[in-house]
């Protein structure tokens, strides 16, 4: 049996070894993700806020919370966009029941979609996943040994649903961060868009779309 003598610095002991363990289990972090919880801030830099104040027009809308107080899930007004969650993701490249019922409501040889597209990839996704999507072409490859492992140009991907990469840029997976706070509604189908046409480049997907 633990005698009291015993249990103190026992007690002690696992307290000072939990402290000492959040210094190197936060740059663990920082090594794998960039950052850790000690620097995180209250909003993202690309979040907004606060929704439009009601009757104007706002330059670049479709990512304002649903109500006061809720958090930026990225809908659009008028437009239903169920909740997702990581959860949602399920089966890699399917996705929930939820994922399957969306619906790509742009048009994926669009010019003018995947010029869009085009733009938001190079400004959010080209760090991790490189400008041809392979991971090992990524500016950060060398710091995050994890991303030669996906290809988005790959026969992989490619064989992913739309919806599937859609939720994905919305809610992240693993250790890709979200960005459906970053990136409104009908973008986040722009970047797809551009996703499937790196895939025709790399000879992963027919001419002409899926
Ligand atoms: C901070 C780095 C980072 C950024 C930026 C990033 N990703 Fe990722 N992405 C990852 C990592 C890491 C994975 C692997 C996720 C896992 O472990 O499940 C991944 C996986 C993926 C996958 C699944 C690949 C597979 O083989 O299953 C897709 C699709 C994807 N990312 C698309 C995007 C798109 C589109 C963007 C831009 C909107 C983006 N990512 C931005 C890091 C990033």
């Amino acid at each position: 049996m633990l005698s009291r003598r015993m249990i103190r610095p026992l007690v002690a002991g696992l307290a000072l070894a939990t402290l000492a363990g959040c210094k190197p289990l936060d740059d663990t972090m920082v090594m794998i993700f960039g950052r850790s919880m000690r620097d995180q801030r209250s909003f993202d830099p690309y979040e907004n806020t606060r929704g439009a104040p009601e009757g104007s027009v706002a330059f670049a809308y479709g990512n304002a919370p649903a109500a006061p107080g809720e958090v930026n899930v990225g809908q659009p007004e008028g437009v239903a966009v169920p909740h997702l969650t990581q959860a949602d993701l399920g089966l890699p490249g399917v996705g929930s029941e939820k994922v399957q019922a969306l619906v790509n409501p742009t048009d994926p040889d669009d010019p003018e979609s995947l010029a869009r597209g085009e733009e938001l990839y190079m400004r959010f996704c080209v760090v991790c996943h490189g400008p041809d999507g392979i991971g090992a072409n990524a500016y950060i490859a060398d710091k995050h040994p994890i991303l030669p492992a996906y290809n988005l140009s790959g026969p992989i991907v490619a064989n992913y649903s739309d919806a599937y990469i859609y939720t994905m840029i919305r809610v992240g997976r693993g250790l890709m961060p979200e960005y459906g706070s970053r990136i409104s509604e009908f973008d986040r189908w722009n970047v797809v868009n551009y996703v499937r046409k790196l895939q025709r480049d790399a000879g992963n997907l027919p001419a002409g779309g899926e």
